[in-house]
């Protein structure tokens, strides 16, 4: 690995993209400046408490594609990760998480309300960023969060009628998640003239990996530890949140697991979070889950396949194994 976080990068390719990250690095943290000193020190909390910085990365690589010099890519790149960190903010709040890319939360560290207007103040950044890049790429990011947002609501409101849980699971995790990645992708590939067909086989590929990341992700609530990940384990099982781990235990109905599906239908205590935990870590749905991302991530590469051979196209492909088996 290196310092991209992507196996077997091209030398060239990944000194261009370290070069890169360090110009978006710079112009998010000079963005962020306004005049409400406590605003500035909320938002530059999680800005500077790390992460893995996926989305700008994608929509550098796929700048690849085309003419990777334009000043545009840059921006963009701030305002997906910026729209991402935005919603990590209400998510936390939604979520009652404690932990954040390993530091505390800003809803435990302030309160709801201000890690609420942060997101905000966020969003009101990313607008403005937008906004000098074009009426397009406004229009790109406002209908993308619109995606987004529905997605989350339907998290919290559950399946309607006539859905399966897993097909209702599916639907959220595509737009909750994808959508981002998606455009984090188009984005790189629109602003650097890559032709329309690539950015459309980009954009679904975005997706793709989109809703495996956010599956690998639910996969660490069960499985990963706090050092890793940067965040509570277990969160979503104590807020009753269904995951495909716990869908497929559900649906699998073996006798064993009675008393463990029927927790897993609700919220779990902290009395038995540690043993419910456990008991998922063992389970064969781990295994199911995994499989099920392996063959996302080959149907993510199989959309590569008529896209001009090069260093680009091999760093997308090492990116989708990278993420599906994550322990971060
Ligand atoms: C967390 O995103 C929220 C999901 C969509 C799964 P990341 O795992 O990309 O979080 P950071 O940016 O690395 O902190
Ligand atoms: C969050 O999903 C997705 C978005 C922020 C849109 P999670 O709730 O699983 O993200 P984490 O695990 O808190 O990072
Ligand atoms: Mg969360
Ligand atoms: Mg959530
Ligand atoms: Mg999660």
């Amino acid at each position: 690995m290196n310092q991209i976080g992507i196996p077997n990068l091209d030398k060239k390719l990944e000194a261009s993209l370290i070069a890169d990250m360090v110009k978006v690095e710079e112009l998010m943290r000079s963005h962020i400046q306004g005049d409400y000193p406590l605003v500035v020190e909320t938002s530059r909390h999680l800005v500077e408490a790390g992460g893995k910085r996926l989305r700008p990365l994608l929509t550098l690589i796929a700048a690849q594609f085309g003419d990777p010099t334009n000043y545009d890519i840059i921006k963009a790149a701030v305002c997906c990760e910026l729209t991402h960190l935005a919603t990590l903010y209400h998510d936390d709040v939604m979520d009652d998480a404690i932990l954040r890319r390993g530091v505390i939360s800003a809803n435990k560290k302030w309160n709801n309300a201000v890690a609420i207007l942060t997101g905000d103040y966020l969003f009101s950044k990313v607008s403005d960023m937008l906004a000098d890049i074009g009426p397009a790429a406004v229009k790109l990011q406002a209908k993308t969060f619109e995606r987004l947002v529905i997605g989350q609501i339907k998290e919290t409101q559950g399946k309607s009628e006539g859905l399966s849980q897993i097909d209702h699971y599916m639907k959220v995790v595509a737009d909750k998640t994808g959508s981002l990645i998606a455009t984090s992708a188009r984005f790189g590939a629109l602003l650097s003239g890559a032709k329309p067909e690539v950015v459309e086989v980009l954009t679904k590929f975005g997706e793709k990996i989109g809703v495996a990341f956010q599956v690998a992700d639910d996969l660490l609530d069960v499985a990963s530890n706090e050092t890793a990940s940067g965040k509570t384990p277990g969160t979503d099982l104590k807020e009753g949140i269904p995951t495909l781990v716990t869908l497929y235990v559900i649906a699998a109905n073996e006798t064993a697991d009675k008393d463990l599906i029927a927790k897993l239908r609700g919220p779990i205590s902290d009395q038995d979070l540690p043993d419910v935990i456990s008991r998922l870590r063992t389970h064969n749905a781990v295994k199911e889950v995994q499989a099920y991302l392996a063959q996302v991530a080959k149907e993510a590469n199989d959309l590569l396949v008529d896209l001009p051979e090069g260093a680009a196209k091999e760093g997308l492909k090492n990116l989708t194994y990278a993420l599906v088996n994550r322990s971060t």
